[in-house]
C-alpha cells in the first residue's frame, strides 16, 4: 500500500503521478461568498488530506462518549494508503468579485469556450470547487471524498454538485503498461510521460504569483459512450476510428504499440493508412502545432440508463499549462471525429490547481 506526499512538494500529487487504478471526483458549489468559509474550508480540506494519504482516520471512528457522532465514518479502517492521493482544484467563479478575489486569478483562468461537441448538461457542469480522489482501492477513493464532502457541510461554506466514480484507468504513467477504454482500445499510448514534456506541458511557469507557478489547469468532460451501437461495428471500422489497431495497439502505419504513426503513409489506392478523420490523427501534436496535453482518465459506469441501455463513458480528465490546449484539440475532435457517432460530451468543468501546500500551510493560503 504506498503512501505519495501532500506537503512540500513542488506539485500536488495526483497530475504526474503515475495513475491508480480507481477515481472518486467531486465538485461543489460554493454556498458562501464570504472568503473566510472558502479559507477555513481550503485549510480543514488540506490537514484531512495530508492525514488521508498517509491512510489515517480522520479522528475518532468510535467515540468515547456514548452522545458522541464519530469524527471519521470508518470504511477505510485498516485498508492502508493505497496510493491516495487527493487533488484539489479551485473554478472560475472563485476568482471574482463575488468572493472579493478576482485579484487572485490566475491569468489564462475563464469558462471554457463552447465546442461543437458540447451536448452540457448543467447538473454535471460546472463547480467552484474539485476534488479528484484516486487510489489503488476503491474503497479508500470513496472514504476520502465522502469524508472531506462531510466537512465541506459542516462548514456551511459548499454543497456537492456532481461527481463521478471511475475504474479502469484510461491512462498510462511511466514504466505502466496501457490500460483500455471501454471500446476495448488501449488508451494512454501517446500519453506524455517524460518529466520534460510535462515541464513544458502541464505546469504553469507565466512568471506570474509566486503561488501559482507549478500549479496547472486540469479539464474534466463526463463522456457517454453508445457501446450497444459499437458493439455492432466491425472491428475494422473501429481501427479505422482511432487510427489503431483494437488488439496490439499498434498505429494502422505500424506494427507495434510504440510504433510512431506515420500520418503521410499511403495504401496501393492511394488512401492514407491513417485516415484523417482517425481520433488519433486529429489529436496528435504533429498535427496540432506541437500542442500536447497529460491525458488521466478513467473509465465509469452509471448502470442503466432509462431505456435500458449501458450508460457508461469516459471521465475524460486533461492537465495543461493554458486551457487553450484542450480547447484547440476538442475543436478539431468535435467537429470531425470519426468517434463522435459513437460519444457525446455531457459533463464539463474547468479548475486552477494550485502547487501544494508547505508543511503548516494549506491550499489557496496565499490569497488569504
Ligand atoms: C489518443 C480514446 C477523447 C485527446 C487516444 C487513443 C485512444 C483514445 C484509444 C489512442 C491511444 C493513445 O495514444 O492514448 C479516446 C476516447 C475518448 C477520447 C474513447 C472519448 C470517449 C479525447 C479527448 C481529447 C483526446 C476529448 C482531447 C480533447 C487525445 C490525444 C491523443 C489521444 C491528444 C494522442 C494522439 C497521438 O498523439 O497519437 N484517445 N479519446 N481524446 N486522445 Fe483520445
Amino acid at each position: 500500500s504506498q503512501e505519495h506526499a501532500f506537503y512540500g512538494t513542488a506539485e500536488q500529487a495526483g497530475i504526474a503521478t503515475p495513475p491508480q487504478r480507481y477515481i472518486m471526483y467531486m465538485t461543489f458549489d460554493m454556498t458562501s461568498t464570504n472568503p473566510r468559509d472558502l479559507q477555513v474550508l481550503l485549510a480543514r480540506w488540506s490537514s484531512a488530506i495530508a492525514q488521508l494519504m498517509k491512510g489515517e482516520t480522520l479522528g475518532q471512528v468510535e467515540p468515547i462518549r456514548d452522545s458522541g457522532v464519530g469524527a471519521d465514518t470508518g470504511e477505510a479502517l485498516d485498508l492502508g494508503p493505497a496510493s491516495l492521493t487527493v487533488t484539489v482544484g479551485l473554478g472560475p467563479r472563485i476568482f471574482t468579485d463575488a468572493f472579493g478575489l478576482a485579484k487572485y486569478k490566475p491569468a489564462l483562468m475563464r469558462e471554457l469556450v463552447q465546442l461543437p461537441s458540447d451536448n452540457l448538461k448543467a447538473e454535471l457542469t460546472g463547480g467552484d470547487l474539485s476534488l479528484q480522489a484516486c487510489a489503488d482501492d476503491p474503497q479508500v477513493a470513496y472514504h476520502a471524498i465522502r469524508n472531506l464532502a462531510r466537512i465541506a457541510k459542516d462548514t456551511g461554506a459548499a454543497e456537492t454538485r456532481w461527481s463521478v466514480l471511475g475504474f479502469g484507468r484510461a491512462s498510462a504513467g511511466k514504466g505502466q503498461s496501457t490500460p483500455r477504454n471501454l471500446f476495448g482500445f488501449k488508451d494512454g499510448t501517446r500519453n506524455i510521460t517524460e518529466k520534460d514534456d510535462i515541464d513544458k506541458f502541464v505546469w504553469i511557469d507565466d512568471g506570474g504569483p509566486a503561488w501559482q507557478q507549478r500549479g496547472s489547469y486540469q479539464v474534466v468532460r463526463k463522456i457517454m459512450m453508445r457501446m450497444e451501437n459499437w458493439d455492432t461495428d466491425r472491428v475494422s471500422d473501429q481501427n479505422n476510428i482511432f487510427g489503431r489497431h483494437k488488439v496490439s495497439g499498434a498505429p494502422l502505419s505500424g506494427t507495434k504499440e510504440f510504433d510512431t504513426p506515420d500520418f503521410t503513409k499511403k495504401d496501393e489506392s492511394g488512401n492514407l493508412v491513417i485516415p484523417a478523420t482517425a481520433h488519433i490523427s486529429l489529436a496528435a501534436h504533429e498535427n496540432n502545432n506541437g500542442i500536447r496535453i497529460l491525458r488521466r482518465s478513467y473509465n465509469f459506469t452509471d448502470g442503466l440508463n432509462n431505456e435500458g441501455m449501458l450508460s457508461a463513458g469516459l471521465l475524460f480528465i486533461s492537465y495543461q499549462k493554458d486551457p487553450a490546449h484542450f480547447e484547440t484539440l476538442q475543436a478539431k475532435l468535435g467537429a470531425s471525429d470519426a468517434m463522435n457517432e459513437y460519444i457525446s460530451h455531457v459533463g464539463s468543468g474547468i479548475f486552477f490547481v494550485p502547487p501544494a501546500p508547505k508543511e503548516g500551510s494549506y491550499i489557496g493560503a496565499e490569497m488569504f
